[in-house]
């Protein structure tokens, strides 16, 4: 770890835009081509900033081992992952919700055996609490697919415009929490790095104040 630059882990995808946005409010002056270039690591000139581009998934996980100092991630990447991180700042972006889903005729009393999800954590806790046996399915992605091709009997996704269920035909049966980025620090660079890292967090919470949606 180099004392004198933050490196930021930042999500690529979908998330990407909305950070990038966040961090310009927040007056990190970062490069046009920042959302198009093929490089994995940029830094910024005359700025004691390096930003590392990685999967949302596996941004946490850049964190904790303190490859990065700090990092952008989704409070469902956060939860299913359960890496020793600080959450220091719910960033108010890329708000979406996490839900149970299926077809229609189900109805929501229907007893679901298998649910296919990539947040395996997350859906086994949801169903712990709730008393109920399920059987878990972890897939990567396309996850609306499994119900409809008979793989499972519902899923567990989020939800961020409902298009993808839409499109599908499939409806939510249950809502089982809000998600929104955050911004998490590793507990080692924040102590070598408390000043540095505080004034990001100060500058992060003006540019997300109004934003912000309940922190978990
Ligand atoms: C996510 C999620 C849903 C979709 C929801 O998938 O898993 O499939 O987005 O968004 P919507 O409500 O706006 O339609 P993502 O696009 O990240 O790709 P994936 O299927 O490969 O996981």
């Amino acid at each position: 770890m180099n004392d004198s630059v933050i490196t930021v882990a930042m999500p690529k995808g979908r998330i990407f835009g909305d950070a990038c946005r966040l961090l310009r409010n927040a007056g990190f002056e970062l490069p046009d081509t920042f959302e198009t270039t093929r490089k994995l690591i940029l830094n910024l000139e005359n700025l004691p900033f390096r930003f590392i581009l990685a999967k949302p998934v596996d941004v946490p996980t850049y964190v904790e081992y303190g490859a990065a100092d700090i990092g952008i991630a989704g409070k469902d990447v956060l939860l299913e992952s359960g890496r020793d991180v600080y959450e220091m700042v719910d960033l108010g972006i890329s708000k979406c919700h996490m839900a149970v889903a299926g077809l229609p005729d189900h109805g929501s009393n229907h007893p679901y055996f298998k649910i296919a999800t990539k947040y395996p954590n997350i859906a086994s806790d949801f169903y712990r609490r709730r008393g109920e046996q399920v059987d878990l399915i972890a897939l990567n992605g396309s996850i609306e697919l499994a119900p409809i091709v008979g793989l499972a009997d519902a899923i567990v996704d989020i939800v961020s415009t409902g298009q993808t269920l839409r499109a599908n035909g499939l409806v939510e049966y249950d809502r089982l929490m809000d998600i929104s980025s955050r911004l998490i620090v590793n507990p080692v660079s924040y102590r070598l790095k408390k000043t540095m890292i505080d004034e990001i967090v100060e500058k992060l919470i003006r540019a997300t104040e109004g934003t912000k949606v309940g922190m978990d």
